[in-house]
């Protein structure tokens, strides 16, 4: 099959409360090639996780979804649960920040890994604990077969991040969505498990979704990434391109507060000041106005669209840096 694996056009994600709505996702669109690595960027509420939650239909019943999203030819928007369920684990599947709070805590580790097998794959308990076997061994976990019966508490984060990656992979899904997937994890094990997920994505044939705040991560591991800010993308290219041509000023400001070997690491809000905008009461121009120090009067009367300005490169801005190599 040719074309994206996932395309995902003008998404958008509201939540009605009592009296006003969050407008958590206002236009997002995206596509994923087969066996690449595509990075989604931002601060914290920026609406990565609603993004990837409304393409699995993860969100809650109080979310308003519209949009498109089609996975291998098949519109997900609007299916119901049971037709979604045909299509998580077997060809999209998702691990989250907190693998503690993921697993039953009262369930021995390779029983859970079993189960996912079975849930999706007509295997008997006997084939599927040998599947279950083969996974674990697949995400290094070391001796798979005396750790089967150990309960979540007796292994560390990051074998526990094994374990639900042994559970994503279960059914051989062709897009892995890997929101944060590392955040909780020391550096040494965050380094481990992004090597796992490389080698896993390139042995599996898998694409991959990789959601991060953290933009040192994404240069390390994606090949394309995408920045969000208030439930938008603001700019978007080709890893090298983007980190050596940055031109939109929220990811000029993303990429000053990566630490580096040379100077102590800056917080975001030291480097640019502010806090995202209240998702409740948008304003009508850029979003992004009220932190950025190019702004103009125009981006408070206007909003500007992302658009591909160079080829392969699109941002949303109309003061953008000029392209200085970094
Ligand atoms: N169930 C919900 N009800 C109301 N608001 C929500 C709900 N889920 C998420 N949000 C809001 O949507 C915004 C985007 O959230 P999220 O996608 O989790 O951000 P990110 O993953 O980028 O940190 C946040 O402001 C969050 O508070
Ligand atoms: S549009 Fe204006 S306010 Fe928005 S990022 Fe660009 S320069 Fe800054
Ligand atoms: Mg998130």
């Amino acid at each position: 099959m040719t074309g994206p694996l996932l395309d995902v056009t003008d998404l958008h994600v509201t939540f009605a409360l009592k009296d006003r709505t969050v407008h958590a996702v206002n236009g997002v669109s995206l596509s994923v090639r087969r066996g690449e690595t595509l990075a989604v960027i931002g601060e914290s509420g920026s609406g990565k996780t609603v993004t990837s939650r409304a393409v699995m239909g993860l969100l809650s019943p109080a979310a308003r979804v519209a949009g498109s999203a089609v996975l291998l030819g098949t519109e997900l928007i609007g299916l119901t649960e049971a037709q979604l369920r045909e299509h998580r684990g077997r060809d999209i599947a998702m691990i989250f920040q907190d693998p503690a709070g993921s697993l039953n805590p009262t369930m021995k580790i390779g029983r859970q890994v079993t189960e996912a097998v079975r849930m999706h794959l007509p295997l008997d308990q006997a084939a599927a604990r040998a599947r279950a076997l083969e996974l674990l061994d697949l995400v290094q976990v070391p001796s798979p077969r005396a750790r089967y019966d150990d309960y979540p508490h007796q292994f560390s984060g990051g074998m526990r991040q094994r374990v639900m990656i042994a559970i994503a992979l279960a059914c051989g899904p062709q897009l892995l969505i890997a929101d944060e997937a590392t955040t909780a994890l020391d550096v040494t094990t965050q380094a481990q498990i992004m090597d796992l997920l490389m080698d896993l994505q390139d042995e599996l044939d898998m694409s991959m979704i990789m959601i991060s705040h953290d933009m040192g991560l994404a240069a390390t591991y994606a090949d394309r990434v995408m920045v969000m800010y208030a439930g938008r993308v603001v700019e978007h290219a080709a890893t090298e391109r983007l980190y050596r041509h940055v031109r939109m000023p929220y990811t000029r400001a993303l990429l000053d507060a990566v630490p580096r070997l040379e100077r102590e690491p800056h917080s975001l809000f030291a480097t640019i000041g502010g806090r995202p905008p209240d998702l409740t009461a948008l304003p009508p121009g850029c979003t992004f106005a009220p932190r950025c120090p190019r702004v103009q009067d125009r981006c408070r009367a206007e909003r500007p669209e992302l658009t591909e300005h160079e080829t392969g490169h699109h941002w949303a801005c109309f003061s953008p840096w000029p392209d200085e190599r970094r």
